[in-house]
């Protein structure tokens, strides 16, 4: 990847912006003399040696790259020219078509990365507009594999799919964790056991399903199979609704992200 791009990231003092910054800075994707990063309220300290402004079209002119990064509601007020720009939206729910005509540049690519983009741990799927060229795609797949994993999609649906699912990040992980460590605490573990306990399952099933390059769903089976305590409480799990409350929960969670595109 030729270090001399110049990228810019308007919402960089967020959460995801920061975190896609420092992960690019990370993987010598971009120098930090080479990165432009606005705010709206308050410069942050971090990346002192990259270039920070209020003014977005500042950090337009300044980039090869622009990467948009503030929330969608805030998004009415990002009135950029981008023209033969590449321009990167990493917004819920904001179409290519809308992000074209607003930005007017041709070259757009959606992506839906998540907060595990903090630990560079993010699941990132992305399309890009017809104009977007080979040497495009490739500075998408170097930033967002600096970030994790990435694919690229076959449709906009397919990004709306997944916000509702990947884009959530560490929530549902941490929901069943949640459910979990209250019940240990009930049971009158202490809070701080509970923790390392739960937190240790999540990043030894992440490490072992990637090792085995398994699917889940073969672990579930191994356990079911083998009959014994692990076996007896998925099967409870499952009698009380579990698959169907997951299911009801990314329904909702998909109609709600394609109906942020269709007023965008
Ligand atoms: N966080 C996630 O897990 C996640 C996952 C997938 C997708 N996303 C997408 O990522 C985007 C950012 O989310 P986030 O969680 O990073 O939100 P965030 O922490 O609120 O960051 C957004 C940043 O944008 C700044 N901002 C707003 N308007 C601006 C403007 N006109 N110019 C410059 N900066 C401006 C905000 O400044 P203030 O400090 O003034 O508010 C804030 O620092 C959203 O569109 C979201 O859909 C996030």
């Amino acid at each position: 990847m030729n270090v001399s791009l110049r990228i810019g990231v308007i919402g960089g003092a967020g959460w995801l912006g920061g975190a896609i910054a420092n992960s690019m800075l990370n993987a010598g994707i971009v120098r930090s003399q080479h990165l432009s990063l606005s705010y709206r309220s308050a410069k942050p300290e971090r990346f002192p040696s990259a270039f920070w402004t209020k003014d977005n079209q500042e950090l337009v002119d300044r980039s090869d790259v622009v990467i948009i990064s503030v929330r969608p509601q805030d998004w009415e007020a990002v009135s950029i020219d981008a023209k033969q720009k590449l321009l990167i939206s990493v917004m819920a729910g904001i179409r290519i078509s809308a992000l074209r005509e607003r930005h007017k540049t041709e070259r757009v690519v959606r992506t839906l990365p998540n907060a595990a983009a903090e630990v560079s741990m993010s699941y990132t799927p992305w399309i890009a507009s017809k104009a977007v060229q080979e040497h495009d795609r490739d500075i998408v797949k170097a930033i967002f594999s600096a970030c994790g994993i990435q694919d690229e999609v076959k449709s906009e649906r397919d990004i709306d799919y997944l916000t509702g699912f990947s884009g959530t990040g560490p929530a549902f992980p941490s929901l069943l964790a949640s459910a979990m460590m209250e019940h240990a605490v009930g049971h009158g573990l202490s809070v701080d056991v509970a923790r390392r306990a739960v937190v240790t399952l999540l990043e030894g099933t992440g490490r072992l399903l990637e090792k085995r390059q398994e699917c889940p769903n073969d672990i579930v089976r191994a356990f079911v199979d083998y009959r014994g305590v692990t076996a007896a409480a998925i099967e409870e799990m499952r009698a009380a609704g579990l698959n169907e409350a997951v299911s009801r929960g990314l329904t909702v969670a998909f109609k709600r992200s394609e109906s942020m595109g269709d007023t965008s």
